[in-house]
């Protein structure tokens, strides 16, 4: 069913920083190599997702009765749930699983140069082969994921005329 009601507040300001913080994480972790600096950047903004990524759940937890509900039905519902429920898992994932890379590899992981998170294990360069590829299959998987959440977004406004976009939108 169709409704213009709109997401709760608190859920439109997650939802908002939460892509823009993860798409940053993405694209700093296509561009970064060895020289240009970028991995310390990559990984300070992957831990805020980490932060903001649990807070942003416990809000979800909070505010289940405020949720408008789905257009979909029967099993377009059950994809649309499961790529809701995949994406905010990688929200999670990505920057454990990015944590334990760094420490098999043996580098602590620096928030902006203010504090080094404690380490998760020892260096393991067998271990951190594995982690890091993963992190990489996972951060595909992720991409592959928020491109048919946003086209489906996109199908709906242009084809079913249900415009959801707006109901997730701060403005
Ligand atoms: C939303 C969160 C994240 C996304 C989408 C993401 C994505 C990526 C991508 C696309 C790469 C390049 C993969 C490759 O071509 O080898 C990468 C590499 C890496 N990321 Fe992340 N990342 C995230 C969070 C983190 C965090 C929080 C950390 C550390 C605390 C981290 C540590 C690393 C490390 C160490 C590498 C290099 C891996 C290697 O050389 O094998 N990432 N990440
Ligand atoms: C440009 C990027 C994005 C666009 C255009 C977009 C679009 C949308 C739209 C239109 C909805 C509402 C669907 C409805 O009315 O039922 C939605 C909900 C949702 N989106 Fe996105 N989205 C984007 C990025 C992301 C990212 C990066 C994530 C990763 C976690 C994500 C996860 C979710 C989740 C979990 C929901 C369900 C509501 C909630 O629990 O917060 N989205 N998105």
């Amino acid at each position: 069913m169709y409704t213009k009601q709109k997401y709760p507040k608190s859920m439109i300001f997650y939802h908002s920083l939460l892509a823009v913080l993860m798409i940053a994480t993405l694209v700093l972790g296509w561009v970064m190599d060895r020289e240009n600096g970028l991995m310390f950047f990559h990984k300070s903004v992957g831990v805020l997702v980490l932060v903001f990524g649990v807070l942003r759940i416990i809000n979800r937890m909070r505010n289940m009765s405020n949720i408008p509900p789905s257009v979909n039905h029967g099993t377009l519902h059950l994809v649309e749930k499961s790529v809701h429920g995949i994406l905010m898992l990688m929200m999670l994932v990505l920057p454990i699983v990015g944590w334990l890379v760094s420490n098999a590899k043996g580098y602590p992981v620096s928030v902006f140069g203010l504090f080094d998170l404690p380490n998760l294990m020892g260096k393991n360069e067998a271990l951190s082969e594995t982690l890091g590829e993963m992190h990489e299959v996972g951060a595909n998987v992720f991409f592959f994921l928020l491109i048919f959440h946003v086209v489906g977004a996109v199908y709906h406004k242009l084809k079913t005329k249900e415009d959801v976009i707006s109901r997730i939108l701060p403005w």
